[in-house]
């Protein structure tokens, strides 16, 4: 006899019940997140689309919510319910069910839309903060050091240093880089945050909507004085650290004063990079001072490795002693004063971009000291 198995499996008694009392306390832990007052866990939002983002997190929190109240509370009922009884033998097994093609179909399609949902929601912030080219967006670029942030503007020269300013309503693209270790540079007040990296540039796009100061913070652990990089944590003596630094929102004619203060202060400084002559001198090379160097700056996209084994950039075992790679990824001849000359200038081409030394924060003095460790691989 074939059994009905949808119909004999019995749910327990008290099945309806329970949920009852879980899709009551479902409805109360929705409603919390609905209104919970955000701000006392973060800073109240200052840019767009930082309220999309809360409005984000309430609904996940509160649908995440719903659903571990029915998860959990199902498993313990039936945990309690269906539990083994003295009477049991010692083998005895629960009822086994399968082919119920209802409960299939629905725990299918739910969880399906439920990701699908969650996906539309969070694409469309992703492309505003992404992708999306605000009109007349303002260009501020913001460099990671160890440990503190500059900041560079369209019409000042040189480097802002201490604190960034943007006016209140003006969309921003802000490009993001390092000159050393990996940062990250985060706003939790306006719910952005974007990894610096050395050699990449990565862009966040938003809009100041509240006049006031807001920490920079640093989150991507980059040495000793990683946790100086951050305004709200008062250093020594409760003074602010030497790395504190704020993003200040003005008003349009507060931010037009301090824009043109930079502009006036800035005004003899260059803007263009140190001469790039190939004129490092290679002598002294310290080649154990070029390995830690290497370590530190080039390991992140260079193997030591032969050619072939890429990371970004070309494997660097050998790259001056390779009889199959007698030239440079320039088409220079493998020698030293050409492989300082990539260092010194960078280089874009069919391998990839590598940036100058600049950008990566490299001295004569170390660019020498790498060309001496370099030639040392054989
Ligand atoms: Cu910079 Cu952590």
């Amino acid at each position: 006899m074939v059994e009905n198995r949808a119909t004999a499996v019995s749910l327990g008694r008290g099945f309806w019940s329970v949920t009852a009392v879980l899709a009551v306390l479902s409805v109360i832990g929705i409603v919390y997140w609905l209104v919970a007052p955000l701000g006392t866990v973060m800073p109240i939002v200052a840019a767009e689309p930082g309220a999309q983002v809360d409005a984000l997190l309430r609904f996940m929190a509160a649908s995440g919510t719903a659903l571990f109240i029915f998860v959990g509370g199902y498993l313990l009922y039936f945990s309690i319910t269906f539990r083994a009884k003295a009477s049991d033998g010692p083998d005895a097994v629960g009822v086994q069910i399968h082919d119920n093609h209802v409960l299939e179909f629905w725990w299918t399609l739910i969880p399906t839309l439920f990701v699908v949902l969650l996906s539309i929601l969070s694409v469309r912030i992703w492309y505003e903060i992404q992708v999306a080219q605000p009109p007349n967006g303002l260009v501020v670029e913001s460099l990671g050091h160890q440990w503190y942030f500059t900041f560079r503007y369209p019409q000042v020269n040189g480097e802002v240093t201490g604190e960034m300013h943007l006016p209140i309503n003006q969309p921003v693209v802000l490009n993001v880089t390092s000159s050393d270790v990996i940062h990250s540079f985060w706003i939790p007040a306006f719910r952005l945050k974007a990894d610096m990296v050395p050699g990449l540039i990565n862009t966040i796009r938003f809009t100041p909507t509240r006049v006031g100061r807001y920490p920079i913070i640093c989150t991507e652990f980059c040495g000793t004085d990683h946790g100086m990089m951050n305004a709200t944590v008062p250093g020594e003596g409760g003074k602010p650290n030497a790395g504190a630094q704020w993003l200040v929102v003005d008003s349009p004619a507060d931010f037009q004063k301090w824009y043109h203060g930079w502009q006036v202060k800035n005004a003899n400084v260059s803007n263009a990079l140190p001469t790039t002559t190939g004129t490092v001198n290679l002598t002294g090379g310290d080649a154990s001072a070029g390995q830690a160097l290497f370590a530190q700056k080039c390991s992140a996209c260079h193997a030591l490795a032969p050619f072939a084994t890429r990371i970004v950039g070309p494997g660097l075992k050998g790259v001056l002693h390779d009889p199959t790679h007698p030239n440079l990824v320039d088409g220079d001849p493998a020698t030293p004063a050409n492989v300082a000359d990539i260092l010194e200038k960078g280089y874009t081409g069919d391998m990839g971009h590598m940036p100058d030394a600049t950008q990566n924060g490299l001295s004569s003095k170390d660019i020498a000291n790498l060309v001496a460790y370099l030639n040392t691989l054989k």
